[in-house]
């Protein structure tokens, strides 16, 4: 590889992984930063544990999709129209507890929102990732917080201000339990079943939208099964957005066996005051990169 190496005129990175005590190694450190001096790129090594058992510390082999996004990177020369520009993105689902070890959840995977946030990044914004409880990664190059509850995400928002523009694609719980049990709730014969008592959780995107420090560009979702545009332009009025991404969750949507939760496909519509934009359908990555250029370009024309 080394004698490869010295015959290209192509841009190289090294994707090390070594045991911590040889990593931290004085000529290990002084061949590093010759190599660094020469133009290559380096990928972790990250922290973490080693094959061997019981050794732990820096050297460990970054991870191979991290591996990707920076051959990614290194390669794409495209202008980053976002960058410099910080974008705080809410996704998934909220849990709302009952008592310890029962929620109210709903079906949001968060693949839509993670695939904008992602996309953003890659056009070079500063993304600050709020989700819910979700099954897949952390979106490569993205700051992420994890919370569980509507009340916890509503926190986490706003200590991210102030940002250039904030995109709630989150799927927020409108209610919680007014007072979530502190031990298991017990089924006690001839009791039957306890009613549940609910209160109103904070709408995120309507405090952001009225706020004093409202970023110049905020948008919202929204999902519904009826009135898809009615509904949609009612919530660009009351919540303060200056787009709604308009879809469908409706079983009649015609969007795969399980409809736009949690599939991977998505079709929607952009309600704005200059009317209704519509999509065709296509895979939520798609989605995402299309949202992600309209937020870019609409950034251009908005004054920070
Ligand atoms: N949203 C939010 N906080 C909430 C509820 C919703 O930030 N407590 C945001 C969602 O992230 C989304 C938009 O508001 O961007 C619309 O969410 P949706 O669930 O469609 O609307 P609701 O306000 O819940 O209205 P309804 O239940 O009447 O459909």
């Amino acid at each position: 590889a080394s004698t490869v190496l010295l015959a290209t005129d192509k841009k190289v990175l090294m994707a090390p992984a070594m045991n911590p005590k040889m990593w931290a190694h004085a000529a290990t450190r002084r061949n590093r930063a010759t190599l660094q001096k020469d133009g290559i790129a380096f990928i972790g090594p990250a922290k973490g544990e080693m094959a061997e058992s019981n050794e732990a510390g820096e050297g460990r082999m970054a991870e191979p999709l991290e591996i990707v996004a920076a051959i990614e990177t290194m390669l794409d020369e495209k202008p980053k129209p976002l960058a410099g520009r910080r974008i705080i993105v809410t996704s998934g689902p909220t849990h709302e507890p009952i008592d310890p070890v029962r929620y109210i959840a709903n079906r949001s995977s968060g693949k839509q929102g993670h695939a904008i946030a992602a996309a953003l990044a890659k056009l070079g914004a500063e993304v600050r990732l709020v989700s819910g409880p979700v099954t897949i990664a952390d979106p490569v190059g993205v700051a992420t917080t994890h919370v569980e509850t509507a009340a916890q995400m509503n926190q986490a928002v706003e200590s991210l201000l102030p940002a250039d523009a904030a995109i709630f694609v989150a799927a927020v719980a409108d209610w919680r339990t007014a007072n979530a049990a502190g031990e298991k709730i017990k089924k006690v014969a001839g009791k039957g079943p306890p009613s549940l008592q609910m209160v109103e959780n904070p709408d995120i995107l309507a405090g952001i939208g009225h706020h004093a420090q409202r970023p110049g560009l905020v948008v919202g979702f929204a999902a519904e099964t009826q009135d898809l545009i009615a509904n949609a332009e009612a919530k660009l009025k009351k919540k303060g957005a200056d787009f709604i991404v308009a879809n469908d969750v409706s079983h009649e949507s015609g969007i795969g066996p399980s409809g736009v939760m949690g599939g991977d496909r998505n079709k929607v519509r952009i309600v704005s005051r200059a009317g209704v934009e519509e999509w065709p359908e296509m895979g939520k990555d798609e989605v995402a990169a299309r949202l992600a250029a309209l937020i870019a370009e609409r950034l251009q024309t908005v004054v920070v």
